[in-house]
């Protein structure tokens, strides 16, 4: 076999073992190569094994130095396209007032709707295109990112429009979400709204291929269960698989309705009690966790710890937005988890490749086995426990995605 590249000088090769989701105890179970080598042709890893062990020719070899190499990671969560900035709603949390007071009062998420209609499609991409980059120096190859500071269906549709642009301009796998996020603020109008997302978004969402799912933030202050499972039936009816963002101030039956629904996700869950624990754990649906959540918020963590525990396949995500989670990098969200949600250095690693991969719905990202794509990065360290250890600085030194150095 001959290889277009060879990358040598591996201390640790680490990645989980054939396709995910990795359930509870499965998460744990990580292959570790040491001296490693790993063989790409045409983006692809065609051989991984011990240096030594390689017998054939390669067009061009690169040298590690003696650093570990772990899959690219996936971030499953993010709301990276948005203008404006939530640094009132900061200062006003830090002295006293909720997040959900905030958006009670017509403030947090709606004040980023206000400032992203203003901007127009090229001021997003702009504003966007550095937050990418800085979450792919974090170690992200692959980047889902949802809409939802539209609020009109053309307003959800330029914001998909502004994801389609920064994935053609961004080394990074890039996947769109259509995020119905909150509803009006008049209660008489929610059921307008719907009809128009009905009848006019989701269609041509589908109809262009601007989004592979559709989420919802079900929770008190934003879509009720009834109204989120009417959107979901629709999403349904034009193949667009489904996620949620559910139980994170309050459970309001949004876990389970993902659950039941098939969804691919269900999101947040940090006032998931036991039944929604156990609820997900009995369930195929990825229960993605988002740490930053939790420490920008000062809210409960997720139970990462009890969800595997109990069998379910956890994925973490950084939730990158301005007003719940400012958090611009995926090895920090994955070394939050460890802290915040109870899940071991291994877990971590699983819930940030295989399993948030599988969270978007792809089979071959986030392992370092031959036939999936060559995205994977190099280490500052030699050991690659360093990557969940390391708080404050960078410890990915290198970032491939598809065999080229991105970073
Ligand atoms: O994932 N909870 C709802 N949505 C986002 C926050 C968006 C925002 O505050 O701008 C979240 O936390
Ligand atoms: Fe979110």
């Amino acid at each position: 076999m001959k290889a277009d590249l060879l990358i040598t000088g591996v201390s640790q090769l680490v990645t989980s073992e054939g396709g995910g989701p990795k359930h509870g105890r499965a998460m744990r179970e990580l292959k570790i190569v040491e001296q490693a080598a790993i063989a790409i042709s045409a983006g692809f890893i065609v051989w991984t094994g011990r240096e030594t062990e390689w017998k054939d020719e390669a067009e061009l070899a690169v040298d590690a130095g003696g650093r570990a190499v772990v899959p690219g990671l996936v971030d499953p969560h993010t709301h990276a396209v948005w203008a404006g900035d939530r640094l009132a709603d900061f200062e006003a949390r830090t002295s006293g007032s909720t997040y959900e007071d905030i958006l009670a009062a017509g403030g947090g998420i709606r004040s980023t709707i206000r400032a992203t209609a203003a901007a127009s499609e090229d001021d997003l991409v702009a504003l966007a295109k550095p937050r990418i980059d800085t979450l792919i120096a974090s170690g992200a190859t692959t980047i889902e990112i949802k809409s939802g500071y539209g609020f009109t269906p053309a307003a959800e549709l330029a914001m998909l429009e502004a994801i389609q642009c920064l994935s053609a301009i961004s080394p990074a796998r890039i996947i769109p979400t259509l995020l119905i996020h909150i509803p009006p603020i008049i209660a008489t109008e929610r059921s307008g709204y719907i009809s128009r997302v009905c009848k006019e978004l989701i269609p041509e969402v589908a109809k262009r291929k601007l989004a592979t799912a559709v989420d919802i933030f079900v929770e008190k202050e934003a879509w009720q269960v009834a109204e989120a499972e009417e959107l979901f039936s629709r999403a349904k009816q034009f193949d667009l698989v489904i996620k949620l963002h559910s139980d994170q101030f309050h459970c309001i039956g949004g876990s389970e309705l993902g659950i039941r629904l098939g969804a691919l996700s269900v999101d947040h869950l940090e006032a998931s009690g036991p039944e929604q624990i156990a609820n997900i754990a009995s369930s195929p649906t990825i229960a993605t966790v988002l740490p930053g959540v939790s420490l920008h918020l000062g809210i409960p963590s997720a139970p990462g710890r009890k969800l595997i525990d109990a069998g379910a396949a956890v994925a973490v995500g950084t939730d990158l937005n301005p007003g719940s989670s400012p958090l611009f990098s995926i090895s920090e969200a994955l070394a939050l988890s460890v802290r915040l949600n109870g899940l071991t250095s291994k877990e971590a690693l699983v819930a940030g490749t295989v399993n948030a991969a599988c969270a978007l719905g792809i089979q071959n990202a986030g392992r370092l086995e031959a036939g999936c794509p060559a995205d994977f990065l190099v280490l500052q360290s030699s050991d690659w426990r360093d990557l969940i250890y390391t708080l404050g600085t960078n410890p990915v030194r290198d970032v491939w995605i598809g065999g080229k150095r991105v970073k």
